[in-house]
């Protein structure tokens, strides 16, 4: 089973300036938590016990969020606040552990990923990508989905989901034989990585979330600068598939892109109308507006 997981949280989001100036931009708050706590929670739900981030030196606050806090925990104690406490302390399970390590220079999601090589060691893994939430229409999460059938089948997992075609040279898009349903895996032909809309094989694209064998570690440390000047992921999956079974899974849920201004206007709405305690007055305030 995939225990680990990695989160590159190294991007200064500039396409979330000028809050994320100083701010990191998965510290922004969606209702109310910071939009990363989705991210987490999504993968701790998906059976994941390790998370990895793959940080950057102005995103410490992203790692004191999920470190204790003693002076507020004896405060609140003291106060006698233990709904609040009950709040802070238990933000990830016991069972599950945060680590970081440092991506040194800005070479890509590849090489964020490479990053964390060391710490996989000899694991297959998950990549979550942050800036994008899941809001799940089902029971059992997306990602959950995608460990089974990697368990089951042997092959690797790439999310996907269908994006107007005018959009798809903002993404990895994937080449398939057939559509798959939503829920559903298939054997994928070919990715490419922000082709542009002419040569792009479909208009599915990578959502952010893979299931990966630990093999894809060795292919990263060989994959060349690809698109952007970068090293991609996305690379090394197309390297990965011309030897090996991988599959694109087409998800259920709903994703927001929180690394846009308007995704994460987007995603505030939908997260704040289905939020427990404050969902319904927030959707009479909506209705207040009167637009
Ligand atoms: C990354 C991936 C891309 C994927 C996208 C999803 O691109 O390289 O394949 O479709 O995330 O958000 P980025 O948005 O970091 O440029």
């Amino acid at each position: 089973m995939i225990k680990k997981a990695i989160l590159p949280v190294a991007g200064l989001g500039t396409r979330f300036l000028p809050a994320s100036k100083s701010i990191p931009k998965e510290m922004v708050t969606v209702v109310d938590r910071p939009a990363i706590e989705y991210v987490v929670r999504e993968a701790v739900e998906a059976g994941i016990e390790q998370i990895i981030l793959v940080t950057h030196a102005s995103k410490a606050s992203i790692e004191n969020y999920f470190d204790r806090n003693f002076e507020l925990e004896t405060t609140l104690e003291q106060k006698k606040k233990y709904d609040l406490l009950e709040a802070i302390t238990n933000i990830v399970p016991p069972h599950v552990s945060i680590v970081s390590v440092r991506q040194p220079q800005p070479l890509g999601l590849g090489h964020a990923v490479l990053c964390a090589k060391d710490i996989v060691g000899d694991d297959d893994f998950a990549v979550l990508l942050p800036d994008v939430l899941v809001k799940e229409k089902t029971e059992l999460n997306d990602l959950q989905r995608m460990i089974q059938r990697f368990d089951e089948v042997d092959a690797a997992q790439i999310m996907v989901e269908a994006v107007p075609e005018n959009l798809v040279n903002q993404y990895g898009i994937v080449d398939v034989a057939q559509n798959p349903n939503e829920g559903e895996s298939i054997k994928m032909e070919g990715i490419v990585e922000k082709p542009s809309i002419e040569d792009a094989p479909s208009n599915l694209s990578v959502v952010g979330r893979y299931v990966l064998p630990n093999q894809v570690m060795k292919l990263l440390e060989t994959t060349p600068k690809g698109a952007g000047n970068e090293i991609q992921l996305t690379d090394a999956i197309a390297t990965l598939q011309q030897s090996n079974t991988v599959e694109a899974y087409r998800m259920q849920g709903q994703t927001f892109d929180c690394g846009s201004k308007l995704g994460y206007l987007k995603a505030v709405l939908h997260y704040g109308i289905a939020h427990e305690k404050l969902g319904t007055d927030f959707k009479n305030l909506i209705k207040e507006l009167d637009l």
